[in-house]
C-alpha cells in the first residue's frame, strides 16, 4: 500500500471580517492584562514599566479606536440595513454606548500611561489611581466584549449577505494601511 509520506500544510482559511474583528478581541484581552500588571506590580525595574506603559498608550490611541470604527463605521450600518433582529438592535445600542463609556475611561488613563511612559520613578504616587482605573477598564472591556461575542456577533454572522461581509473586511483593512489615521480620514488619535 502506497502510503503518502509528504503531507500538504493545512490551507490558511480564508480571513473573515468577524475572525479578525475576534483577534482584536485577543489583543484587548492581552492589553488589559498589561494595564492590571502595570498597576499592580511594584517590583518591576524603571525601563519595563516604561516600556509596558508606551505600549499601551499606543494601543489604545492607535489600535482600539480603529476596532471600535470597524464596528460603529463599518459593521453596525450594514446590520442595520440588513435587518438585525429587535434584540439584535439593542445589544447594537448598548455596544455604541459602552464604546462611549470607555473612551471616557481611557481619558483619564491616557496621561497617567504617557506621564509613566516618561517618568517610570512616578509609579508609587500614581500606582493608587491606576490600579482603580485600570481594574475599571479591565470589567467594562470585559463585560462589552462578552456582549458582542454572545448577543451580537452570532446573529451578525449569519445575517450579513457574503459581499456586505467582505466589505466590511475590505474596510477593515483599509483602516490598517501604512499611512492611514487610526480614526479614519482626518481624524487624530
Ligand atoms: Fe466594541
Ligand atoms: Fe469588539
Amino acid at each position: 500500500m502506497h502510503i503518502q509520506l509528504r503531507f500538504k500544510p493545512a490551507e490558511a482559511a480564508p480571513e473573515d471580517a468577524f475572525q479578525l474583528l475576534l483577534e482584536c478581541h485577543v489583543r484587548i484581552r492581552e492589553f488589559c492584562l498589561v494595564a492590571l500588571r502595570l498597576a499592580r506590580q511594584v517590583e518591576a525595574p524603571p525601563h519595563e514599566r516604561s516600556e509596558a506603559a508606551g505600549r499601551l498608550t499606543r494601543y489604545f490611541t492607535e489600535a482600539l479606536p480603529r476596532h471600535v470604527a470597524d464596528e460603529d463605521e463599518s459593521l453596525a450600518p450594514r446590520l442595520l440595513q440588513a435587518g438585525l433582529s429587535p434584540a439584535g438592535r439593542e445589544a447594537l445600542a448598548e455596544m455604541s454606548r459602552q464604546h462611549a463609556d470607555i473612551e471616557a475611561l481611557l481619558a483619564a488613563l491616557l496621561p497617567v500611561w504617557s506621564e509613566l511612559a516618561a517618568a517610570p520613578g512616578r509609579h508609587p504616587a500614581l500606582a493608587p489611581e491606576l490600579a482603580g482605573d485600570s481594574e475599571r477598564l479591565a470589567a467594562r472591556l470585559e463585560a462589552h466584549l462578552y456582549l458582542e461575542e454572545q448577543s451580537l456577533f452570532p446573529e451578525a454572522r449569519k445575517l450579513l449577505p457574503p459581499e456586505e461581509a467582505r466589505a466590511v473586511l475590505a474596510e477593515m483593512r483599509a483602516r490598517r494601511a501604512p499611512g492611514t489615521s487610526p480614526r479614519g480620514k482626518g481624524g487624530e488619535p
